[in-house]
């Protein structure tokens, strides 16, 4: 439905973000809640569970293969788990929408269970590479069948997995849960290696809930065989969420804006790190740890930034934040510069190109590169964007119009809700002009 309706944001130019709010719960997270807890022996309770399409989708998947799951409700969800090996044939397809978390989670996962499957997605989910799970679980020995490396993916169950020593090749937290998730499963230890440190919110998790995982640098192992416990796990609001009131905060002056108790776990703050470095005014209080995941309130009030060349290394720890950190760029001083980052082409949707052709639209000299970009802080005008469906770009260039000259109109946003329900009514509350139209 989504795909066909265009939701297009209207966004006048000008104003600051002010107060304190909360954003919804982390999607990774939230995901991790439901397949873990749908697996454990007991009932897990789930507060602050992102109410997103995404999240939906893989609760919708596990109720499928006859797992109670009761809720959402405010935030709550009860999991009635049915343990390692009480998943049951779904007996039809399973649509995950426009979730890779999803697809490429589920695939190690079901890779393990004594039934066939098929999933699939929506149009930019079927366009995303899967031959980096489907290559590493074939080694395992499980067999998938895909459509020229994408989905649909059909896994064929009841095959005897066996561990693996597996080198990822890119820097991917789906890639390295997809293979501890199958490693459950499978014969003796399963071990993953990366390239560079990516969000661990499976291994804690894991950890959380009884099941050990061995961290050495960056070797993560798993033994096949174990159990899981039912736990109660707090989700702390999604920092990928809060990126968008941080940018608007650190672009616009007169802002101070608080985003409360947000994950703030160490793989996932190259926000707040490169905002830093651009010289953004940014301040953490109430730290504490919920869930095994540490969390703070995050103040941002505006400071003057200046283009950086962004460090190599914080690229995984704020992948899914460089539509917003691209925006801070077009309104910082002088260049930025990214490189190290071609996985952004292929996310929702090839996020260097679509970022790069909007700048453009907006007067900002953005160059893409394979990699990266290289963007000159400038004027933002105004225009007319297409988020190609990717919600991300969507909510960027929706704070983009706090420093424009004229509005900014952005179509294709109804992706939004795959992970920021109350997106517009939260940005409207904190002081940004924004407007839904829907053709
Ligand atoms: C995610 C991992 C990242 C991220 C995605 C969520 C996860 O993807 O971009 O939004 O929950 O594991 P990659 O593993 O493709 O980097």
């Amino acid at each position: 439905m989504s795909e066909q309706a265009d939701l297009q944001f209207i966004v006048q130019p000008g104003g600051k973000l002010t107060g304190s709010l909360r954003v919804p719960g982390d999607k990774s997270i939230s995901h991790r809640t439901i397949m873990l807890g749908s697996l454990a022996e007991g009932v897990t309770e789930v507060s602050g569970f992102l109410e997103g399409e995404d999240a939906l989708a893989t609760l919708a998947v596990f109720r499928a293969m006859g797992v109670k799951i009761v809720g959402p409700d405010n935030g709550k969800v009860t999991i009635h788990g049915v343990g390692m090996h009480g998943l049951k044939a779904p007996g039809k397809d399973l649509y995950v929408g426009n979730s890779g978390t999803s697809i490429r989670l589920l695939s190690g996962l079901l890779s393990g269970q004594s039934f066939d499957v098929t999933m699939s997605g929506d149009t930019s989910l079927s366009k995303r590479p899967m031959q980096r799970v489907t290559e590493p679980l074939a080694l395992m020995c499980a067999q998938i069948d895909a459509n020229e490396g994408k989905p649909p993916l059909t896994i064929h169950g009841s095959k005897a997995l066996k561990g693996i020593d597996y080198q990822l090749p890119m820097a991917s937290a789906q890639v390295k849960s997809c293979l501890l998730l199958a490693g459950m499963y499978a014969d003796g230890e399963t071990s993953v290696t990366e390239p560079a440190p990516t969000r661990d919110h499976t291994e804690r998790m894991l950890t959380g809930m009884g099941y050990p995982v061995s961290v050495k640098g960056n070797r993560i192992s798993i033994q096949g065989g174990g159990k899981l416990t039912a736990a109660k796990i707090d989700v702390p609001a999604d920092i990928s969420s809060a990126t968008f009131f941080m940018v608007g905060a650190a672009i616009a002056p007169g802002s101070d804006v608080t985003l409360q108790h947000v994950g703030i776990n160490p793989t996932r703050i190259g926000i707040i790190n490169i905002l830093r470095l651009m010289g953004a005014d940014i301040t953490l209080s109430n730290e504490q740890i919920t869930g095994g995941e540490p969390v703070a309130d995050i103040q941002v009030r505006y400071a003057p930034l200046h283009g950086i060349q962004i460090p190599e290394d914080q690229v995984p720890l704020a992948i899914d934040e460089f539509p917003a950190i691209f925006i801070a760029a077009a309104c910082a001083q002088g260049e930025t510069v990214l490189t190290g980052a071609e996985e952004l082409r292929v996310k929702e949707s090839d996020r260097i190109q679509v970022m790069a052709d909007g700048l453009q639209i907006l007067g900002i000299d953005a160059q893409p590169t394979a990699d990266g970009m290289v963007i000159q802080g400038g004027v933002i005008g105004s225009g007319e964007i297409n988020s190609h469906g990717d919600h991300r770009i969507a909510m960027s260039f929706a704070m983009a119009a706090l420093q424009a000259g004229g509005t900014i109109q952005i179509h294709d946003c109804a992706n939004v809700a795959t992970s920021f329900p109350g997106f517009v009514e939260l940005a409207q509350a904190a002081g940004l002009q924004i407007e839904t139209l829907d053709d």
